[in-house]
């Protein structure tokens, strides 16, 4: 059997939470595939010092280990940042292309969230949600999930980091950030993430027949 959830949009509207609230209530499997381009930017940015080289990038995306995948320090704004950088470089979209696409049709069922699952990895996908809030609301919740590790981070730093995240995922010319014309739009701005859940198990269960 196969069944795809493609879960878009734009950093912090609640993408990942809903991703596992549907695998586990499906019980289909789960990639997180901003970690891909999230471990392919900090081991760009430790290779380079601090630079990143494309032809590098593109060759680290080509060869990543769970190693690389497993890392504590993926989900820190730095490498937020650094995975927009290398994900729009064409070569490193390509590397990880086939994996992506075959795990969204592995048997089973799966569920996919980044920004391009449903309009490149996988257009085929019965389900797609374009999850989004506003950017004051998505910076408050990213700021309290990274407080505790950095106190001295502000809300209008997350802000500046997520819009111009945001900017560069939406503008580049290589699968950019946007909802598939199919997907149903997500706005999480006036829910609890409860009720962001429901929603999207509602829909699924619209669709999947369980079989
Ligand atoms: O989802 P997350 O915030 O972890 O993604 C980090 C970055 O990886 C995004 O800002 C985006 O540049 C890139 N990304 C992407 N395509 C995906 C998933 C993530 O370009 N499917």
């Amino acid at each position: 059997m196969k069944f795809t959830v493609a879960i878009d949009g734009p950093a912090a509207a609640g993408k990942g939470t809903i991703s596992r609230a549907v695998a586990a209530k499906f019980g289909f499997a789960y990639l997180d595939t901003g970690s891909l381009y999230r471990a392919v930017g900090v081991k760009a940015l430790e290779v380079g010092r601090g630079v990143i080289d494309p032809v590098i990038a593109a060759q680290l995306a080509g060869s990543l280990s769970q190693t690389d995948l497993d890392r504590g320090d993926l989900r820190t704004a730095m490498a937020g940042q650094a995975a927009s950088k290398v994900a729009a470089i064409p070569e490193v979209r390509a590397a990880l292309l086939e994996f992506q696409k075959t795990y969204a049709r592995r048997d089973g069922g799966a569920v996919l969230d980044g920004r391009d699952i449903g309009t490149v990895i996988c257009p085929e996908a019965e389900v797609k949600i374009y999850v989004t809030a506003s950017d004051e609301i998505r910076a408050e919740r990213r700021h309290k999930e990274l407080v505790q590790a950095k106190p001295e981070l502000t809300v209008a730093q997350v802000l500046n980091d997520l819009r111009a995240r945001d900017d560069r995922d939406a503008a580049r010319d290589i699968a950019p950030m946007k909802p598939a014309d199919d997907a149903l739009v997500l706005d999480t701005s006036d829910m609890d993430i409860a009720e962001a859940i429901k929603q999207a198990l509602t829909l699924v269960r619209s669709v999947y027949d369980g079989t």
